[in-house]
């Protein structure tokens, strides 16, 4: 199969599980559309990447595969030699039933992803141990505070310098304050619209891009800058 044609199964299978939805769902009409990373938002992240000519991405949270899809379309259109997608989940098969591994399997992704079944907490980690070096992560697994902060600490050895991370749900609190911390104390700037044409949750882009330093230094704990302040980050009225 040539490249064109593996690009036409891709976005086939993009169309496919946006308009029909998986073949499966956890209880409830709803949660695939709760749950995914809207279209609009996986093509802003697609071609994110492929302008960042990307070969390695890593992804946490695989859920039903929308994000997956996306940036294998992304590692394909790019076309360097011996693209990878890592991804992480744990509970790929327990909750999610593997529609979202199915997903890459039948546009034929799965040729260069690779599934890590466990938390990002463990995987990370493991990943900085091999040495893998990735051009951008895309970070969509637990929302907890601690678990954002340790995703970040640990993509900052995995990430290239000058290399992209990207959260979704940007807009809450827990996600917000952990990428602050890493913004106010060791450099990173936020992409001004790079997802201008992805979704609004309360009044903020869904999604956010940021761009790692040219140089992963450590700075001294005496140069420590508050990055938090009630004001500053609080949940919106739901
Ligand atoms: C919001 S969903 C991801 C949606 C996905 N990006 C998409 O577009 O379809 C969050 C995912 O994170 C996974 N997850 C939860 N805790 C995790 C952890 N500690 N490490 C890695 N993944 C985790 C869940 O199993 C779930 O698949």
């Amino acid at each position: 199969m040539n490249r064109d044609e593996r690009m036409a199964r891709i976005r086939a299978a993009r169309r496919r599980l946006a308009r029909e939805g998986p073949r499966w769902t956890r209880d409830g009409e709803r949660d695939f559309a709760t749950v995914s990373l809207p279209e609009r938002d996986c093509d802003c992240l697609r071609d994110l990447l492929a302008a960042e000519g990307a070969s390695t991405v890593v992804e946490i949270g695989l859920a039903y595969g929308s994000s997956a899809l996306a940036i294998g379309e992304a590692l394909t259109a790019v076309g360097r030699p011996n693209p990878r997608h890592v991804i992480i989940d744990p509970f790929q098969e327990r909750e999610w039933s593997n529609v979202g591994w199915d997903q890459l399997r039948s546009a034929g992704l799965d040729e260069f992803a690779r599934l890590m079944a466990e938390p990002s907490s463990a995987a990370l980690p493991r990943l900085v141990a091999e040495g893998l070096v990735a051009d951008a992560a895309f970070v969509d697994g637990s929302h907890r505070f601690h678990e954002v902060f340790v995703d970040l600490y640990f993509l900052r050895k995995i990430v290239r310098p000058n290399g992209l991370v990207v959260l979704d749900d940007s807009w809450t609190p827990p996600v917000r304050t952990a990428v602050r911390y890493y913004e106010r104390n060791l450099g990173w700037t936020p992409v001004p619209g790079a997802f201008a044409g992805g979704s609004v949750d309360h009044n903020v882009t869904r999604c956010m891009a940021i761009r790692l330093p040219g140089a992963l230094t450590e700075p001294a704990f005496t140069e420590f800058r508050p990055f938090w302040t009630s004001q500053q980050i609080a949940w919106p009225a739901m």
